[in-house]
């Protein structure tokens, strides 16, 4: 069963033993959207499955939140128009020219096309690669694109962030729903996470232009306005101690200080993500 965020707004559940990011459903008196394709043939055939039983206006359109294979790789089971920013479209030409075997999965590794989260994705999802290639995207737009479902639209703008630099956001503006993607993540750098400021709170400016309550981030349940703005709080809070010490152990003490309070594990993971070791 899917989640139901509005009654027009649906999302399968993301899982952390699988890795799979959320898939969004967006419900149009004419036809409905997908936000991202699943991350296997197996992952999107479940998400279609529980969509069939819903008795919905047809699927029309797949938008891709980015290039990431766990966003991606069920795209071949899709017999829709999908539609990606440029950037986006040109990264998954490039998953289209490399092959899928163990072997061939290390090199892309070494040459940075995939990460080891991603090369876990693909051996655990997709058993059966041999001749796995995902197909390309049918619509590429730079900038922003308007979709009209019938009733709804759906917004989509490209931006750079600290995840990426090919991520596309959905606004559903009569739901005030939010589609993030990734793109409040940051990014695996020799196994920490990485928080650039000069991406990430650019992006934060953008993203709270939006009259939103409902904040769809791929690898969490549906998020508030008052806990996407407590995470804005958290991550400042993370940028300015980290500015400021020179050492985790200086910042766990300088967050003592100002807070009066141990630092949650949640305030540890940002000064990190900022750079204190
Ligand atoms: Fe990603």
């Amino acid at each position: 069963m899917l989640e139901k965020i509005t009654d027009r707004i649906y999302y399968m559940l993301p899982s952390n033993e699988t890795g799979r990011p959320l898939i969004g459903l967006v419900i149009g008196d004419n036809y409905c959207l997908v936000v991202d394709s699943g991350n296997s043939p197996k992952h999107a055939n479940e998400f279609k499955l529980e969509i069939e039983k819903m008795n919905l206006p047809p699927v029309k359109y797949l938008v891709l939140t980015h290039h990431h294979c766990d966003h991606t790789f069920g795209l071949n089971e899709w017999d829709v128009v999908s539609i990606a920013n440029q950037k986006t479209s040109d990264y998954i030409n490039v998953y289209r020219d490399i092959k899928y075997d163990n072997h061939s999965l290390e090199l892309a590794k070494e040459m940075g096309i995939l990460n080891d989260f991603l090369v876990g994705s693909i051996k655990d999802e997709i058993p059966d690669r041999e001749k796995f290639s995902p197909k390309n995207v049918d619509i590429s737009f730079e900038g922003q694109l308007k979709i009209d479902l019938g009733g709804i639209t759906c917004e989509l703008r490209q931006i750079v962030s600290p995840h990426t630099d090919d991520s596309t956001i959905l606004y559903i503006p009569e739901e005030k729903t939010l589609f993030l993607g990734d793109c409040v993540y940051g990014q695996r750098i020799d196994g920490y996470n990485h928080f650039d400021d000069k991406l990430m709170f650019p992006m934060i400016q953008i993203l709270e232009e939006y009259e939103s309550e409902y904040y769809v981030c791929s690898h969490e349940p549906v998020c508030s306005k008052d806990e996407i703005v407590d995470f804005w709080e958290q991550v400042n809070i993370g940028f300015v101690i980290a500015n400021k010490c020179s050492s985790l152990e200086e910042g766990l003490v300088e967050y003592k200080n100002q807070f009066d309070k141990e630092p949650t594990n949640n305030a540890v993971f940002f000064m990190k993500s900022f750079g204190l070791r």
